[in-house]
């Protein structure tokens, strides 16, 4: 999705800025570009396709600017093309803009601007802000800005420049994340904390509403009365290393084989081995209302709702609570019985999608109780919950989330085990849990020694058109997970079903081409999946099976086997998913598929 950067300071601004626009490409984008101001005169180049390009361009330049602002477009209105891209400067050339989020009610604004003369040179909603502080402008940036912004209805991070204040940035946040940066003497503005972590630890997160100025001389943050409002500076915890490859070919590829580690940060001071229980401070205060209350939803979008799914099942299966999973998308618009004997449980990674933002929204203004499971520190999402809990696992930079799943469903099992605790689990039992759950970092770590043979499996499948994931309890999330790691990065169509359900319409597709994943491991539903896979194999299938370390008897059936470590149900998805995600990982790379950013996907999606 879109991302900004800003930068003054003594420095030349365009290389730190360009910088940090490439550090914001995982998030997906079409075009960008920069402006600077220099000699007291704005510039702007900007263009079509990717950060390298503008580099180019801008190698071109004599100019040695100590301010701009830059950006990257995922677009929404009007086609990816020169004329579209950020930054836009208004009619008169003296004022840029750079912009995240949706103006919605950009058309009438537009009419009345243009009946008064303005002529627009784009089709994006985000000229019209930048027309509208042309018009209002009086002498004071931070005015026209928050004037401006009285008439905008929709979700927007900005950041804005003007040759009549050329030592100075405004910014402004509703609905689209917002960071400043505090170096020494030279201060940033960011949509994303890995543009910046580079140059400076120290930041001010905006809240919506809020107005940031940065100067040369420091930054300061305006409530929208333009009141000076103090704010506390955070610290930043994760280094830069965190946002590299480290000798990895792919980020995906890192943070696929970080998992035995992010695993463990997930649980780290979290397990109680002598209780048999979890510790989850963030949401201590909660745990009665989640006890007691009427309807547990968990809602969220992709892969996290993948992991809401387990999340349901083992509440209900092991502290016995009823919840409830929802796309975030559709809660909104279902009239949800939601009051306030509710809690809404909310799983984000990045803690920015719209859609669960505004799920969450849904369930405030009918006063649930929300709670965040976020792995974004101080992202929208986990300020906007009631309480929450992180999941730890760093920076996830592939556009395709792996160890944020594995990191997502460590909570929820940490969670689970905290309240079936408080239902009536026995010690034994949660003992049993908690030592099955240490063990987990070594268990994900013997998958990935396997990775050899889950790379030549790819080879075998990478010219396949469609592939069949079939899993039973728990493994059934986890088998829908599998088919959209697949249809992310290979573009390759999947799809994700229970194994028992394959018989009921689904095997009206297998033939000798149909690649089939069958989770299969030894727990309760063994024998049915082994007669499932006799089914497919009656059908020349070639199935590929997930099966317990030591279970000859699958490989006699199999096409291919790769053997996973016995794990309780409770601590399965963790581990089962690692082959799944190889599995698609080296068949992208196989057909030639940029895994980091596939095609027309974004990183956190910031519109509805
Ligand atoms: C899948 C993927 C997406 C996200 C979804 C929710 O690999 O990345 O499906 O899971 O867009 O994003 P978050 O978790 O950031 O709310």
């Amino acid at each position: 999705m879109c991302g900004i950067v800003g930068y003054i300071g003594k420095r030349n601004a365009l290389p730190i800025v360009v910088e940090g626009l490439k550090r914001l490409e995982y998030r997906g984008y079409d075009s960008c570009g920069v402006a600077s101001l220099f000699h007291g005169e704005l510039s702007v180049e900007k263009m079509a396709g990717k950060v390298v390009g503008l580099q180019s361009l801008l190698a071109k330049k004599r100019d040695n600017p100590i301010i701009a602002i830059g950006h990257t477009r995922w677009a929404t209105h009007g086609i990816p093309d020169k004329t579209n891209a950020h930054p836009h400067l208004s009619q008169s050339g003296e004022f840029a803009i750079v912009h995240n989020g949706i103006i919605e009610n950009y058309r009438v604004l537009k009419k009345g601007l243009e009946d008064n003369g303005y002529v627009f040179s784009s089709q994006t909603d985000t000229e019209v802000i930048v027309a509208l502080i042309q018009t209002l402008y009086k002498g004071n940036l931070e005015d026209a800005v928050g004037n401006a912004l009285k008439h905008v209805t929709g979700a927007y991070g900005i950041a804005v420049m003007t040759k009549h204040e050329p030592h100075k940035i405004v910014c402004a946040r509703r609905g689209a994340p917002l960071v400043m940066g505090i170096g020494t003497d030279e201060y940033f503005v960011a949509s994303d904390v890995a543009a910046i972590i580079q140059h400076t630890k120290q930041v001010i997160y905006l809240d919506d509403g809020e107005l940031g100025i940065l100067t040369s001389d420091g930054v300061e943050t305006l409530a929208c009365d333009r009141e000076s409002i103090s704010k506390d500076i955070q610290h930043l915890t994760f280094d830069v290393e965190a946002i590299e490859k480290s000798g990895y070919e792919h980020f995906m590829l890192k943070e696929i084989f970080q998992q035995p580690q992010t695993a463990f940060d997930s649980m780290r001071g979290r397990l109680n081995v002598k209780d048999g229980s979890a510790h989850l401070g963030g949401i201590n205060d909660h745990i009665g209302s989640i006890l007691h209350a009427d309807q547990r939803y968990i809602t969220a979008c992709g892969t996290s709702w993948h992991s809401a799914l387990i999340g349901e099942m083992m509440i209900e299966q092991f502290a016995r609570l009823p919840a409830e999973v929802e796309y975030a998308s559709e809660f909104r618009y279902r009239e949800p019985l939601v009051d306030n004997r509710s809690v809404i449980f909310a799983i984000s990674q990045s803690g920015e999608t719209a859609d669960t933002l505004s799920a969450i929204e849904e369930g405030k203004s009918r006063g649930a109780t929300t709670l965040g499971i976020v792995n974004v520190v101080g992202s929208s999402i986990a300020r906007a919950t009631d309480a929450g809990v992180y999941i730890h696992a760093g920076p996830e930079i592939g556009v395709a989330s792996t160890k944020a799943f594995t990191s997502q469903v460590a909570v929820m099992s940490l969670l689970t085990l905290k309240l079936a605790r408080l239902m009536g689990m026995s010690k034994k039992d949660g003992i049993e849990i908690v030592e099955a759950m240490q063990r987990v970092p070594e268990q994900i770590e013997s998958v990935l020694n396997q990775s050899d043979v889950i790379a030549e499996i790819a080879r075998t499948y990478s010219k396949a058109s469609n592939f069949l994931y079939l899993g039973r309890g728990v493994n059934f999330p986890v088998a829908l997970e599998g088919a959209l790691k697949m249809k992310e990065i290979s573009y390759i169509h999947a799809e994700g079903y229970p194994a028992a359900e394959m018989k009921h319409g689904p095997i009206a597709l297998i033939d000798e081409k149909m690649p089939i994943i069958m989770i299969a491991p030894k727990d309760k539903t063994y024998a049915k999946v082994m007669g499932n896979i006799e089914e497919l194999k009656a059908r020349k299938g070639r199935v590929i099976a997930i099966a317990t370390e030591g279970d000859k008897e699958i490989a006699k059936i199999a096409d291919h086997t790769i053997y996973v470590p016995a794990t309780l149900a409770f601590t399965a998805p963790m581990v089962n998913v690692i082959p799944l995600q190889l599995l698609a990982y080296y068949i992208a790379v196989e057909k030639g598929c940029n895994v980091d950013q596939p095609r027309n996907l974004a990183k956190s999606v910031t519109v509805e």
